[in-house]
């Protein structure tokens, strides 16, 4: 049966976005695919009051099925009101979505925001499909984001070679013929945990670790130009925080020239028309960092409470860092 996101608690993008662009900050984006990631979530944006957009991908789907996950989300925000937020911003968000069946499926099951990313089709095509996503999507109050550009690294399913910035003399036409509510943009960003080869950074002689090249601000400027005060979203955001990668290289992982965004230009993005920065691969990093620690040093543990605690204690402490330090989103509840 079809529910609507606004019967169950949830908030589309529009209204956050708007405070976010006019307000200098941005809103999280972070994604989810069990209990554990979204308790932390949920504890953080609640007790720093928010707004927060939970993220599920395909892939989440499949590995924690759909209905159980928009339930999760239910229950998020009855969560965060007895974390004693009592308006909580939460946004149920399709990541990636790669298909009109796919999102509908979404806004049928009480989304309150979805992404076409039709940026890997022709041009024409993703104008299209992303249209029709549009056009249905609208009927019920969700908003809906949009990709042009394509991010280096793996998009879903998708491999990019290379990335190829988003064009800005195209963006005015796409967004006016689709009629998206945000753009999702390439300006150097890409996902996952090595988002540099070696050979694309610098390394910093005193500690010999690897320093990426500067995200094309340029570009973005570009955009912002051809449109001004457009929501527009960065995928590929995590900053790989080093502390982790060593705590995972340190118990047995192996996770050689693992590289991120640096924070200080999420923060500069932050401060412009970005307006929701996508962030999975940290999280993904702080839990199995949590993990790995916990069960070398405690090798007769076997009740996963004693090693999901201290990974789901880490994700808090770096979403709250993300919230507070980076996205500058604490305090930000419209009442
Ligand atoms: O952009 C991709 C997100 O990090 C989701 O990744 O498809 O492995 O769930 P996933
Ligand atoms: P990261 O891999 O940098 O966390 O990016 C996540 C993302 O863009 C989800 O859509
Ligand atoms: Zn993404």
């Amino acid at each position: 049966m079809a529910v609507n996101y606004k019967n169950i608690g949830l908030v589309n993008t529009r209204e956050m976005f708007k405070r976010a662009i006019n307000g200098g900050w941005a809103v999280p984006a972070f994604n989810f695919n069990n209990l554990e990631q979204l308790q932390a979530i949920i504890k953080a944006s609640a007790e720093l009051k928010s707004p927060v957009i939970l993220q599920v991908s395909k892939g989440a789907r499949n590995y924690a099925n759909a209905t159980l996950l928009r339930y999760m989300a239910e229950g998020a925000v009855e969560y965060a009101k007895e974390l004693g937020c009592a308006n909580p911003e939460i946004v149920l968000h399709l990541d990636h979505g790669d298909s009109f069946e796919l999102c509908k499926n979404c806004v049928d099951m009480g989304f309150s925001s979805v992404m076409i990313d039709g940026s890997s089709l022709p041009y024409d095509k993703n104008v299209e499909l992303t249209r029709q996503v549009v056009d249905y999507a609208h009927k019920y109050d969700v908003t809906v984001e949009g990709e042009l550009g394509v991010l280096a690294g793996v998009e879903d399913e998708v491999q990019a070679e290379e990335s190829h910035y988003t064009k800005p003399e195209e963006v005015i036409d796409f967004t006016s013929k689709t009629g998206v509510d945000s753009l999702a943009i390439s300006i150097g960003t890409s996902h996952g945990a090595y988002k540099f080869k070696p050979e694309q950074c610098t390394r910093d002689p005193k500690t010999g670790r690897l320093v990426p090249p500067p995200l094309a601000f340029d570009v973005l400027d570009a955009i912002m130009k051809q449109l001004p005060g457009f929501p527009i979203v960065l995928h590929g955001s995590s900053s790989v925080p080093q502390e982790y990668v060593d705590i995972i290289n340190q118990y047995g992982g192996k996770l050689p020239d693992a590289v991120g965004i640096p924070e200080e230009q999420l923060r500069k993005a932050a401060k412009s028309a970005v307006c929701k920065i996508n962030i999975d691969s940290d999280s993904r990093l702080a839990f199995t960092a949590a993990v790995r620690k916990t069960l070398a040093e405690k090798p007769a543990e076997f009740d996963p409470r004693k090693f999901c605690g201290p990974a789901r204690d880490l994700m808090e402490v770096m979403y709250k860092q993300k919230i507070v330090d980076v996205l500058g989103s604490d305090n930000k509840l419209a009442k």
